[in-house]
């Protein structure tokens, strides 16, 4: 039996080099190895929890489909599959979400932060007790309101997971959190009802640790809300403008002076997608104070290209080919619905919610 892969990833916007190097790139990777069974998919009951405009939801998914063929997953090789055409989804998350405890879901890193902007909080960085969420949410006396489906996401997250019987999902550092709460609920299902049932997927990434792609603006990870990105479909022209305007300071005095943190973060995205021998020359530049930014930038601006330019060419060739997008989606949602219903069959055994009457 071929181990199982799987990961998805929200339509709220053009795919950027966060979520290329942090997810896209080791989906593809993954199913290039030949050795797995691997499903990627758009989680766009996931991207309803921000309440989206539901036309450019639409447009969000079909670009998004068309960036992951663009990038290089094969319909041949992999399932690819939007999680709404898969209607056992939402019926297992209904069932799962009798497992799950709200203080838990409360608790979750994602969901503070998501809360706390729906609701207005600025965030207090030193007493960062979690009551000032849990009161206004419970106390909420304005019209202001934190949808269920946000605080419920992680179960939602979870069902993606366990209804396919995943063994690994590369994502993000971000969404580990995530993942750790897929486990528990997975071992809490396993031991109420005592089956061995479920499987506790781990994170996977290639040469061990996570990445976390930086933004060009000085500090934090590149980010759709932070607007920071590099996107895979940005014009050369536009792009190598957002490289040559990163932040940098004035330069190094002395040899082998540590970095500022903007100058650390161009060199994690060097290291990311430049050869080592490029790596090394600006390397020993900084550190014998030879570096000259403008020319770091220069090289990384057409090293980040050689990666995207392509991609953005065949997004655009995909993106308006109707047929073939539909064609893939049908089957993908085909492929993804057999394991799926084969599950919650199961599931509903296990639950004592299989009608006696039929
Ligand atoms: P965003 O943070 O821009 O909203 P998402 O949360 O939709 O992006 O992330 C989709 C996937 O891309 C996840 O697996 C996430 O971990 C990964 N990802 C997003 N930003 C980064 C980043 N800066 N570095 C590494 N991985 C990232
Ligand atoms: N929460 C993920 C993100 O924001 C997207 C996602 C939804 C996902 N379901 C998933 C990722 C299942 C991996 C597996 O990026």
């Amino acid at each position: 039996m071929k181990k199982i892969v799987l990961s998805g990833i929200r339509p709220t916007g053009q795919l950027h080099l966060g979520n290329y190097l942090g997810a896209l790139q080791k989906f593809v990777r993954m199913q290039q190895e030949g050795i797995y069974d691997s499903f990627f998919f758009i989680a766009d009951l996931h991207a309803l929890t921000t309440q989206p405009d539901p036309a450019v939801l639409h447009a969000n998914v079909r670009h998004i489909v068309a960036e992951y063929l663009a990038a290089g997953l094969d319909p041949e090789k992999s399932t690819i599959f939007v999680q709404s055409d898969v209607p056992e989804i939402p019926e297992l998350y209904l069932l799962l979400n009798m497992h799950v405890g709200i203080g838990e879901l409360m608790r979750t890193a994602a969901f503070k932060d998501k809360a706390r902007k729906q609701l207005g909080i600025t965030v207090n960085k030193e007493g960062d007790d979690d009551s000032d969420v849990a009161r206004e949410i419970i106390g909420n006396e304005s019209n202001k309101r934190v949808n269920a489906g946000l605080l419920t996401y992680p179960t939602l997250m979870a069902v993606d997971i366990l209804i396919q019987h995943a063994d690994f999902v590369p994502v993000g550092k971000d969404q580990e959190q995530h993942l750790e709460l897929t486990r528990r609920f997975a071992r809490r299902f396993n031991s109420f009802y005592g089956v061995e049932y479920f499987k506790e997927p781990e994170n996977f990434n290639f040469g061990g640790k996570p990445v976390k792609v930086p933004g060009l603006d000085g500090s934090g990870k590149m980010g759709k809300s932070e607007g920071n990105c590099i996107y895979l479909v940005d014009e050369d022209k536009a792009l190598r403008k957002k490289v040559m305007r990163a932040v940098t300071d004035s330069g190094p005095t002395e040899p082998n002076q540590p970095m500022a943190e903007p100058i650390e973060n161009l060199f994690t995205l060097l290291k990311l997608v430049s050869a080592p021998d490029v790596v090394e020359h600006f390397t020993t530049a900084y550190n014998n104070c030879e570096i000259r930014y403008g020319d770091l930038k220069k090289q990384l601006a057409e090293d980040i290209l050689k990666i995207t330019a392509p991609i953005r060419e065949r997004t655009r060739e995909i993106e308006n080919d109707d047929e073939y997008l539909a064609r893939v989606l049908k089957q993908g949602a085909e492929q993804a619905r057999e394991r799926a219903s084969k599950t919650l069959s199961e599931v509903r055994q296990i639950m004592g919610i299989t009608p006696f009457w039929k």
